[in-house]
């Protein structure tokens, strides 16, 4: 790759914009150039802070503009897949925020985008590059945790649904709730630790018990309240199981009564040890005469000290790193995520092989 001088451009000017912005400031080559969001007021806000010199008036315009090697998508759900389509097909790489998508179909178009137009496309799932989830990650691919046959991933957050009255909790625009928004986050982080990408069925359950009352607001979003019809879950379940007979549970919740007001984690059981996340942590039998071992943040190496999904996918286009994310398993996760809405629906097992 010849680019060395890595010139960025942001679709969506929200509160997770700036994340992107931060991480460039941060890295020797990129630079944020240009952005677009149709709020004036919060595109000029994040061009102002940032100091980014070109505000776009579209997304055609952005992505008409010679000057920009790539594009990091944050905006609605509903808009995901379009415009990294778009961004791709107009010759820019492309790290998009998540869900990737609001259907499997709608995903995969976007995956073929990448691979006709020979671009980058990385869906940036953040949870992947914190330090304990690579600790675990390479505790469990260097085989310490032997076979796992089990793993729990929840995130129980007590009032966290972004602000209501925002396009957070509308299915049209956001495509589901707290199951696309950090049941995602849990989901992915539990197949990457667990090195588990087969998934043959999905049992799901969806609920909507605190948005649709008024209940559970959180304080997350930039966009505006408006009048918007609160109809996604607050709290999603599953239950997934793989071809090598290893099963996973998922538990979610935006708003729901529990004793802690956010606690997020993934718990993996193997023949040889077990592992929670957040912290690292590992647990397996002592030598003989010792008694059994608890091991607080365990010695493990990690793949990437800078932790930070926007170096990555810098780094990945300057050709100095690989992606911590594929295609190919974002596309899984995209698979799980409709079986589990599609369960719900129908009140039964969904067969994905
Ligand atoms: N990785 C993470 O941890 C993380 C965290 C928060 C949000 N996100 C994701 O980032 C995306 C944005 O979330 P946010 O928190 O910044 O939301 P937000 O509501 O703060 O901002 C969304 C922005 O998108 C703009 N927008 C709306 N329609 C648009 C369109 N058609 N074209 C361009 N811009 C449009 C809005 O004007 C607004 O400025 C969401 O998909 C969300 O799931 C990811």
């Amino acid at each position: 790759m010849s680019v060395t001088e890595l010139r960025i451009a942001i679709i969506g000017a929200g509160q997770i914009s700036q994340s992107c912005c931060k991480a460039a400031d941060k890295h020797d080559s990129a630079t944020v150039v240009a952005a677009f969001d149709p709020s004036p007021g919060r595109l000029k806000e994040l061009c102002d802070e940032f100091k980014i010199p070109t505000a776009c008036s579209s997304a055609e315009d952005m992505l008409a503009l010679d000057n920009v090697d790539a594009v990091y998508v944050a905006v609605p759900n509903k808009f995901h897949a379009p415009y990294a389509k778009q961004a791709l097909e107009a010759g820019k790489h492309v790290i998009l925020d998540k869900p990737f998508a609001l259907s499997y179909d709608e995903a995969k178009a976007v995956a073929d985008a990448a691979e006709a137009n020979g671009k980058l496309f990385m869906l940036g799932m953040n949870q992947r590059y914190r330090t304990d989830s690579q600790k675990i990650r390479n505790l469990v691919s260097t085989g310490r945790l032997g076979e796992i046959y089990h793993a729990k991933a929840f995130w129980f957050r007590r009032s966290g649904i972004p602000k209501l009255g925002t396009w957070f909790g509308n299915k049209d625009l956001a495509g589901g709730g707290a199951l696309l928004d950090i049941g995602v986050h849990l989901l992915d982080l539990c197949l990457h630790l667990s090195g588990n990408w087969n998934p043959v069925s999905v049992t799901g359950a969806t609920y909507t018990k605190f948005g649709n009352r008024g209940l559970g607001e959180g304080s997350w979003g930039k966009s505006d309240k408006e009048d918007i019809l609160f109809n996604v879950d607050d709290f999603a379940s599953a239950l997934i199981k793989f071809d090598n007979g290893a099963t996973v549970t998922l538990d979610v919740s935006w708003a729901c009564h529990a004793e802690e007001p956010n606690r997020n984690d993934v718990h993996l059981y193997g023949t040889e040890g077990g592992a929670s996340t957040y912290p690292a942590k590992l647990f397996h039998y002592g030598a003989e005469g010792e008694d059994y071992q608890v091991v607080e943040d365990p010695e493990a190496d990690i793949a990437l000290e800078h932790a930070d999904r926007f170096h990555n996918f810098f780094n990945a286009i300057l050709g100095t790193e690989q992606p911590l994310t594929s295609v190919e398993e974002a596309l899984t996760v995209q698979r799980i995520l409709d079986a589990i809405y599609a369960s719900c629906a129908s009140g039964k097992e969904v067969r994905l092989d």
